[in-house]
């Protein structure tokens, strides 16, 4: 008998507004419906997963009073409407903590730990990190098992994602030497712009195994408005893409979960997948967060809102094609973008030194970095990176 150690993964990138707390937030349903107890703890003082779970007062205990020492876990993480997902909350002294614990003398203790003594029922830990490399973003990337990369495709990806690779290897070389790359996720991917499919082969071509085929769609009249509401996107559109991504991406986590778990447990094999909710299951239980949401008058809160995205909402590359005009001037703009996204990447896939030809896989060297490929640990590949 194995025993129960939660797998903690980190959602960072040194810049800001790329998804990560989206992606928590979204994740941590979307594996709870699959069948998961998930610990969302909110790292950042901006404390917009606290949010996005609904807590509008913030609680008088939080992650700050978790890592300094004043409160044990158990007493401050608080449950969400979403069976399944349990929340550490962001509260006000969370907002100084970089100042606050960077003075001499200022203890606090590794998350890693503190998830380690309260034990138990928890079987995954998603740290939502705040932008930068402060305290709070060194303590989840010492903490973590994993890290998770959203990038949102921008010319300004470049300078974010080349200072993410540089704290993660420096995370990597000196204090947590088993973190996992998880990979990319491409985050706020816009079909409508016409760019998709240019950056999917830009990047793919430059990150190879790092990146995620699992891309979210940018889809603000889902996104931006439930977070409006304080509820996560999937819960506030179960049937919309983005919800289908997210739940995409968090199959792809479970078949990563063996990995993780050998990394978590010490172990030298990986154990035996476990078993999960089917997608048609989890998808019944987000409608159902849904009506219990509706019914509880969730979405009435603040009016004039756009419309939920209905039922069978398209795929945006299958919407209705946008004017002549704004189509040249979108594939004007794509050699441009896709230029300065492949540069960022290129960039990125040296520093790293995970450039398919050449990098440490090519070379026969163990990658200090397990995934992209999970399934090459024994995980049905439904929808993991490509080969
Ligand atoms: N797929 C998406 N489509 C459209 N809008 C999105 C999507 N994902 C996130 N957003 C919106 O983009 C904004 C930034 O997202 P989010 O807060 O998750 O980023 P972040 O990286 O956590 O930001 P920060 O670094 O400030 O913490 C939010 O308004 C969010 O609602
Ligand atoms: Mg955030």
């Amino acid at each position: 008998m194995i025993a129960e150690v939660p797998v903690i993964i980190a959602v960072f990138n040194a810049k800001g507004g790329v998804g990560k707390t989206t992606t928590v937030v979204n994740l941590a349903t979307c594996l709870a419906a699959l069948g998961r107890n998930v610990l969302a703890i909110d790292m950042d003082g901006q404390g917009n997963a606290t949010g996005s779970f609904g807590v509008a007062e913030q609680p008088a205990v939080g992650t700050y009073h978790l890592i300094t020492g004043q409160a044990g876990l158990r007493s401050v993480w608080q449950a969400t409407p979403y069976d399944g997902v349990a929340l550490v909350a962001a509260t006000e002294e969370l907002t100084v903590a970089d100042i606050e614990l960077a003075s001499p003398g200022s203890g606090h203790a590794v998350l890693r730990d503190l998830i380690a003594e309260a034990g138990g029922d928890i079987d995954v830990v998603l740290l939502d990190c705040p932008p930068g490399t402060g305290v709070m973003t060194v303590n989840a990337l010492v903490s973590a098992h994993a890290v998770l990369v959203p990038v949102a495709p921008t010319p300004y990806a470049r300078d974010g994602l080349i200072r993410t690779w540089r704290i993660i290897k420096r995370i990597q070389g000196a204090l947590n030497p088993q973190l996992t790359i998880l990979g990319g996720l491409v985050t706020l991917a816009d079909a409508a712009v016409d760019i998709h499919a240019d950056l999917q082969r830009t990047m793919q071509a430059e990150l190879g195994h790092l990146l995620h085929t699992v891309q979210i769609v940018s889809d603000p009249a889902t996104f931006v408005t439930a977070s409006v509401h304080g509820v996560p996107a999937s819960v506030y559109a179960p049937a919309s893409w983005g919800t289908r991504c997210y739940l995409d991406l968090a199959e792809w986590v479970l078949d990563c979960e063996p990995h993780l778990r050998r990394l978590a447990l010490g172990l030298t094999h990986n154990p035996d997948p476990r078993p999960a909710r089917s997608r048609s299951d989890a998808e019944a239980t987000i409608r159902a967060w849904h009506d219990q949401a509706v019914h509880a008058g969730l979405f009435e809160l603040r009016g004039n809102l756009p419309e939920v995205a209905p039922r069978d909402q398209p795929p945006p590359e299958r919407r209705a094609s946008p004017s002549a005009s704004s189509s040249a001037r979108r594939r004007a703009c794509r050699p441009l973008l896709a230029g300065l996204v492949g540069a960022a990447l290129a960039s990125v896939a040296a520093l790293a030194g995970y450039a398919l030809a050449g990098g440490p896989w090519a070379a026969g060297r163990a990658p200090a970095a397990a995934p992209a490929k999970c399934a090459g640990d024994g995980a049905a590949a439904r929808h993991g990176p490509s080969e």
